[in-house]
């Protein structure tokens, strides 16, 4: 059987007011780069929305992950919108477009990128999830919670499909190597280096009874491909749900509560998760808190499951009032995190922060320490 592709490839090619949200022009752009290259059956199907300055295209294809056709039209899509943001005078324009010309795979050159191929079940549920103002470590802990957790997914206990575990890989950003390791069993291994979240990323995760893929997520540092400060990465991810995958409500569930993650204003402080509706998808307050947003999509025959206009059906996840605790938290949090202005821990350690001036000022101080 053919197998689906769901690729979700991610750039800020520019934005509006400073690092807040991607303007309508740049949607029009991109919405109609899509639409060429699906009137030219590459692409199946697709949506354009944004995570605060991130412009996202969620594309379904039979080309496979990787696909040359399928990078080069994201490529093209984010250059066109960073055109047209440099028309514009948009703040940041063309920024996360690393190198001057397209060579083969996006990976490496700025965008982020999850993707993942399968054979379609009967029905295959989906959430996608997209975060502006953080890194990709941000999902640590979300996908540990949905895929390890008895305390959040329910499945993992009384669903005798799930009761085997799934399979994570690791990714190592400093060293550029991976490891798989298995819950339940290697559970503790495993939050070891999940919580290194400075270091340490989920990429891929798979249902152990079967190896079939159930989430992915991208890995991209910006400032580790650039080796200086390009803005945060920006991460996105997208989980596979229901019927021997976690439920939709468990892969949602962990947004009951906020958490910590790296980013937030300069890329260089503790901030709390927000989940937010797609309305809501802007960084604002200290350009934060840093967001994410859920759409909840089906796959359907290659396909976004599309209303008779041919327009896909998202349901905008975190838009609904269950989230709205969260979000309250999130406030409260950051308001505690504010007053500690640029003392640790609400600053994040030296080695980690997007913007430091600290070998500044010790170089201008080198000759005023005295030997104690
Ligand atoms: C963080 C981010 C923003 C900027 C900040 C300063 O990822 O993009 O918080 O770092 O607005 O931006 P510049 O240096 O461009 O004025
Ligand atoms: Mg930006
Ligand atoms: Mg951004």
């Amino acid at each position: 059987m053919v197998k689906t592709t769901v690729s979700l490839i991610k750039a800020d090619v520019g934005s509006l007011a400073g690092h807040t949200v991607v303007p309508e022009p740049l949607f029009k752009v991109a919405r109609k780069k899509m639409a060429e290259a699906k009137e030219a059956g590459l692409i199946n199907s697709f949506y354009v929305f944004n995570a605060g300055d991130d412009l996202e295209l969620l594309m379904t294809h039979f080309k496979g992950e990787s696909s040359e056709e399928i990078h080069a039209l994201a490529w093209d899509t984010f250059t066109a919108a960073a055109d047209k943001a440099k028309k514009l005078k948009l703040y940041g324009a063309g920024q996360d477009l690393l190198v001057d010309a397209f060579s083969g795979n996006v990976r490496g050159m700025g965008p982020g990128v999850a993707e993942m191929e399968f054979e379609e079940r009967r029905s295959d549920p989906m959430v996608i999830y997209a975060a502006d103002k953080t890194e990709p470590a941000a999902y640590n802990y979300l996908l540990y919670k949905i895929f390890a957790d008895p305390f959040n997914t329910a499945g993992l206990v009384i669903d005798p499909r799930m009761v085997s575990g799934y399979k994570f890989e690791v990714f190592d950003a400093y060293e550029s190597k991976s490891v798989v390791l298995k819950t339940p069993e290697e559970s503790y291994s495993l939050i070891a280096l999940l919580g290194t979240t400075e270091r340490y990323m989920v990429s891929k995760i798979w249902r152990a009874s079967d190896d079939e893929i159930a989430a992915t997520a991208s890995t991209t540092k910006l400032a580790l491909i650039a080796g200086t400060y390009v803005g945060k990465d920006d991460p996105v991810c997208m989980v596979r749900g229901q019927s021997g995958f976690p439920a939709m409500g468990e892969i949602t569930a962990p947004f009951l509560h906020t958490y910590l993650v790296a980013g937030w204003m300069r890329g260089s402080h503790w901030g709390p998760f927000m989940p937010v509706g797609l309305k809501n998808s802007m960084c604002t307050m200290f350009d934060g808190p840093p967001r994410i947003v859920a759409l909840g999509v089906q796959i359907s025959d290659g396909k976004l499951a599309s209303d008779d206009d041919g327009k896909p059906m998202i349901a905008d996840i975190f838009e609904d009032l269950a989230f709205d605790l969260a979000r309250r938290e999130a406030l409260d949090l950051a308001s505690h995190l504010r007053r500690m202005g640029e003392f640790e821990p609400a600053r994040l350690g030296p080695g980690a922060m997007e913007y430091t001036t600290l070998p500044q000022v010790l170089k201008s101080l080198e000759s005023r320490f005295k030997k104690v």
